[in-house]
């Protein structure tokens, strides 16, 4: 079967909000400097437009969350491992990540950010899917958030994957989980 990607938000859309939210971030923490900490590898994208939009002093950072299980709905978090050694203390950070669904791994990760004691620390989504909360997280900013679920159907491009494809679109689309790749 054919896997067609249909446009969620277009390229235009996403140029659209990422300036609105540089704009936003960059207000809400004027005459501050930032520490970007992007998680692997959904966030990367989104992070390179977004930075350039954000005019503030920053520093940016990767990190990323090995979790065993995947693919089952009971994911078990194993590992968190850094780009570099960040020095959080005393730092704004600014945590960016593709989505937050369940909000089992952004409540995993600032568990473990929160230890490294930085000054402040919040958190910037490219897309919300608030209906799927399991932990009562609500990140600081999002890009786009999801009004109803998708149903059968995954979101993907501008970073996001499906088993690693389709990173590359310029756009956000969605298929259908579960039929083959095109
Ligand atoms: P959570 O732990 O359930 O909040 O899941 C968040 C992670 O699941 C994100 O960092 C994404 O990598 C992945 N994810 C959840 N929904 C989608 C989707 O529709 N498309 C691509 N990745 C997704
Ligand atoms: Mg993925």
């Amino acid at each position: 079967m054919k896997n067609e990607v249909a446009v969620l938000y277009s390229e235009e859309e996403i140029a659209r909000r990422v300036v609105a939210l540089g704009h936003q971030i960059s207000q809400d923490y004027a005459g501050r400097g930032i520490c970007v900490l992007g998680l692997m590898k959904g966030s990367l994208v989104f992070m390179a437009d977004l930075v350039r939009q954000i005019r503030l002093d920053l520093t940016m950072h990767v990190l990323k969350v090995t979790s065993q299980h995947e693919r089952t709905s009971s994911r078990l978090m194993t590992e968190i491992s850094y780009s570099t050694a960040v020095p959080l203390e005393c730092r704004d950070v600014l945590l960016l990540v593709d989505i937050v669904d369940t909000g089992v791994t952004l409540s995993y990760l600032l568990g473990h950010i929160h230890e490294l004691a930085p000054r402040s620390l919040r958190v910037c989504t490219l897309v919300d899917k608030p209906y799927a909360r399991k932990i009562g997280l609500h990140p600081d900013w999002s890009a786009f958030s999801l009004a109803e679920p998708l149903g059968d159907r995954f979101l993907v491009g501008y970073g996001l994957d499906h088993e690693e494809r389709y990173r590359g679109l310029p756009y956000i689309g969605t298929i259908e989980r579960g039929a083959a790749p095109a």
